[in-house]
């Protein structure tokens, strides 16, 4: 993990500064001093990152808050997966206090051994669990996750892609979908549903959406043939018709899910908790059903995947709402609300 943002190094609070005298050595950053409500988020001052040999230091014009953040910073996790995360990201704060996975921006320096990015280049790069975006500049490997940026492509849209949509093309992938494929989408409206529904339609599957009454027409909108409002249908009633249901919010657990495939089929667990991820490879074996459950990997080509279909106008990132760097902290409450419609961006500078 990239430990070049650590927290020791904090000095001041950039809202206690006068604009003026920030040193160019210097840039803002939202922390996260501990795990609770978006409270714990704080402005601060670090040092700017150098860009170190196979590195380039991205100007963050734009990232997101995703439920990843919110997860982190609230700890709050799928079924059986607190203490891991624990572990995984810090046992009473998180180790890397600067959230924030995906950015937006322009190579502001390049380090040794780079060829591939130049000074000024607009890129859109994804860092996952590394985190460290929610920052003014974030210091990525050049052979990592980052793609440059179609110069169509604003920032604002840029920065919504790779999280729910790198998702979406793991699970599409591991599933296999094929043409003419009966789909089912638990959380069409989300980030990584509303990003499953459009590449799903452009493969041509035949798309059924679930969401709340307020996003039929959303859902109806990214090309999902039929839309099933939860609130006045129960999903469970449409039966085992689905070639491929994807579960996207963990409102049903594995043996609720597989209730929705046919005989053959497949299941994508993408919100299960640690249990059902246990019990994917043997639950559907009885019934030949393939379950999908685990984290997503992130791939530079899933990247330049999502681009490419965003250039080409297949697909369309959702853009739920766009806040300032210092409502980062409002970000993070619309967030945790688990009602936003897609992504929720944030611009930095
Ligand atoms: N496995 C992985 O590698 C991986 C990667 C990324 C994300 N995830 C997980 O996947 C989940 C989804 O992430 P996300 O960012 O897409 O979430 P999100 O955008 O925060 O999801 C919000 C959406 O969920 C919908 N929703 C809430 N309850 C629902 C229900 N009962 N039925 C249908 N829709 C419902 C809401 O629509 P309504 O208001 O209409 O209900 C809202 O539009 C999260 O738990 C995240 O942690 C896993």
């Amino acid at each position: 993990m990239d430990r070049s943002f650590g927290i020791r190094r904090f000095t001041l609070k950039v809202k206690d500064l006068p604009p003026k005298m920030k040193s160019p050595s210097k840039m803002k950053a939202m922390a996260c001093t501990g795990y609770g409500s978006s409270e714990v988020l704080r402005a601060i001052e670090l040092q700017k990152p150098a860009p170190a040999a196979g590195k380039i230091v991205i100007r963050v014009r734009t990232t997101s808050v995703t439920s990843g953040d919110w997860r982190i910073r609230s700890l709050e996790m799928p079924p059986g997966f607190g203490f891991v995360a624990r572990l995984f990201f810090g046992l009473t704060k998180p180790r890397q206090p600067i959230l924030g996975s995906e950015v937006a921006g322009e190579v502001e320096s390049v380090g040794e051994n780079v060829t591939i990015f130049q000074v000024g280049d607009r890129v859109v790069a994804f860092d996952g669990a590394n985190m460290g975006c929610h920052a003014e500049f974030k210091s990525i490997k050049a052979a990592g996750c980052v793609v440059s940026l179609h110069e169509d492509i604003a920032f604002e849209t840029a920065a919504a892609l790779p999280f729910g949509g790198t998702t979406a093309l793991h699970f599409l992938r591991k599933v296999d979908l094929r043409e003419g494929e009966r789909v089912l989408v638990i959380g069409a409206s989300g980030s990584v549903g509303s990003a499953i529904v459009q590449i799903a339609c452009y493969l041509g599957a035949n798309v059924t959406g679930v969401c709340s009454s307020a996003n039929v027409d959303l859902v109806r909108s990214l090309g999902a043939e039929h839309v099933v409002d939860y609130t006045k249908q129960d999903v469970l009633s449409l039966g085992p018709k689905f070639d491929v249901v994807f579960e996207t919010v963990g409102s049903f657990n594995l043996s609720q899910t597989l209730m929705l495939a046919r005989d053959g089929g497949r299941v994508a667990m993408i919100a299960s908790g640690l249990a059902d991820m246990i019990l994917a490879r043997f639950r559907g074996k009885s019934r030949g059903i393939q379950v999908i459950a685990g984290p997503a990997e992130e791939r530079v080509e899933d990247l330049q995947e999502i681009l490419a279909l965003t250039v080409s106008k297949a697909f369309r990132p959702v853009i739920d709402s766009i806040y300032t760097f210092e409502e980062i902290p409002k970000a993070h409450t619309r967030v945790q609300q688990r009602r936003k419609r897609g992504n929720v961006v944030v611009t930095v500078s």
